[in-house]
């Protein structure tokens, strides 16, 4: 058995899986957020290592199993998030996270100091608030006290497998959201912390996903009743890992997610290919791949602010039974979904949402599938562009929320013009990490023949080419919603 842990904004999730992929046990420990002004979204670290702590005891009480049977352990995390240590690798404030907008300054001042074109050049992304190091240099201006007994920085998962094995590294993948790793190259851009005034020794030591990092502490093992052999894998980025947990392994293998964000996701073999910067290009879990992705920042987010706000009463089974039945286009309602700003294309922390054409008689379900139409043609801004850059896409796996309505998914094969799979079993970035660690302690040979052997698909949704037609002509019209409601706040 392996252990696959997944660090999230709400809750960690661990999972216990055999050489199948089956999930024999799992267990969710929740965390607070902070957030205590507008734009700010902090965590305790000290949180994430007790709730994964008690949450992997919970585990272990669960199997009934011999504990010295699992054998390995890996992990995915929430990507982007600060934690700074001092020189005894101590914790220096708490975690400014990936969803925390408070560096647009910091974000122009890296723009001047380095260069736009030099940043999407060096990392293969313009720097947004959310990435780590504006958060840095948000810590050097307003708390250089602090700031000047750090040594080193981390992210969250890094600094989680640190605490469970006395080892310091920074992952690839993740490493590819600091805005200071030269991503072609694998290393820390040495321009970037010139820039800065900080020594390469700043950074931490880098590691592979599937890299054996060490084992469990002796602590930890006696804590949580596994062994303390138990051999500890590097593990990849949410994203990362929710491309190996789905099979995007091999040449435009692409999947689109849908949680409280939503996410298209594409394999890219090599760090070559040129998006100028329009979508997000990192690192893969699969060792010296890399993957194209874009961000809309409320998908799902938009959902449950809709039904919070103007329908209490339903469910989301409730809100959403019949928008199969509403035609194409939501009878002339448009939504946008960008309630709290968007990333990919358009990197605008301030732009809002919009509803465009209300009709008197307008419906709840009207209201509902604009909504879902909305951020599915947000995740089709980002499929575009990988299209006009030469990508063929012609299926997309669909996970996570948006998997789960079929209404939804025959949508999205519809906006996407693409063939949408189901799986048969998802578990999201968890599995991932689970079959990095299955790969680490030997079960399979390569990533790929894990994806092979664990994933199937359940279903699969065609383009009905009449919906493609109506879609395509929407979809210039939402693009234009975006520029017209610019100014707005
Ligand atoms: C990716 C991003 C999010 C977080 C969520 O750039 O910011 O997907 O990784 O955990």
């Amino acid at each position: 058995y392996v252990i696959g842990v997944d660090l999230g904004t709400s809750a960690v999730k661990l999972l216990l899986v055999n050489p199948s992929g089956e999930v024999v046990e799992e267990v969710s420990k929740e965390y607070p957020l902070y957030q205590e002004k507008t734009g700010y979204s902090e965590q305790n670290p000290e949180d994430w290592v007790e709730q994964t702590i008690a949450g992997l005891k919970e585990l272990v009480d669960k199997f009934s199993g011999n504990p010295s049977d699992i054998e390995g352990m890996s992990f995915s995390g929430q990507m982007h998030g600060l934690v700074l240590l001092d020189e005894n690798n101590h914790v220096l404030r708490n975690a400014i996270l990936w969803n925390d907008t408070r560096t647009t300054e910091q974000c122009q001042k890296i723009n001047e100091m380095v260069g736009q074109e030099k940043m999407i050049q060096i990392t293969k992304n313009p720097v947004l608030e959310g990435f780590t190091l504006p958060k840095m240099i948000w810590v050097q201006e307003n708390e250089p006290e602090l700031f000047r007994k750090a040594k080193t920085f981390v992210l969250p998962k890094d600094y989680l497998r640190f605490r469970l094995t006395n080892e310091l590294h920074m992952e690839y993948s993740d490493a590819a959201g600091t805005s200071m790793l030269d991503i072609h190259a694998k290393k820390w851009s040495k321009e970037i912390c010139d820039t800065f005034g900080w020594d390469l020794s700043f950074c931490p030591p880098l590691v592979n996903s599937h890299d054996h990092v060490g084992t469990l502490t002796k602590d930890v093992a006696e804590r949580t009743g596994l062994s303390e052999h138990t051999d500890v894998f590097a593990g990849g980025a949410d994203n990362a890992c929710g491309a190996i947990g789905s099979g995007i392994l091999s040449e435009g293998k692409t999947f689109a997610s849908f949680g409280t964000s939503g996410v298209v996701l594409s394999y890219e073999p090599t760090g070559d290919k040129d998006y100028q910067g329009k979508v997000h290009y990192f690192n893969h879990g699969e060792p010296n791949a890399y993957y194209a992705m874009g961000v809309t920042l409320s998908a799902g987010y938009s959902l449950s602010w809709f039904k919070n706000t103007f329908a209490q009463d339903e469910d989301f089974d409730q809100l959403l039974d019949g928008i199969g039945d509403v035609p194409v286009g939501a009878n002339g309602l448009l939504f946008t979904p960008y309630i709290v700003g968007e990333r990919t294309p358009h990197a605008d922390a301030d732009i809002r949402g919009s509803f465009i054409g209300m009709d008197h008689s307008h419906t709840m379900k009207d209201f509902a599938r604009a909504v879902l139409e909305g951020i599915t043609f947000s995740l089709h801004e980002s499929i575009a562009i990988f299209r006009e850059n030469g990508k063929q896409i012609d299926t997309i796996y669909s996970i996570g929320g948006g998997a789960k309505n079929p209404d939804w998914l025959q949508m999205q094969a519809d906006i996407f013009n693409a063939n949408v799979v189901k799986l048969k079993t998802e578990q999201g970035p968890g599995m991932g990490a689970a079959m990095l660690a299955g790969y680490g302690v030997g079960w399979y040979d390569s990533l790929k023949q894990a994806a092979d052997k664990i994933l199937e698909a359940a279903e699969t949704y065609q383009p009905i080419p009449n919906h493609v037609t109506q879609y395509q002509k929407l979809f210039p019209l939402y693009q234009h919603v975006y520029s017209e409601t610019k100014g707005l706040n």
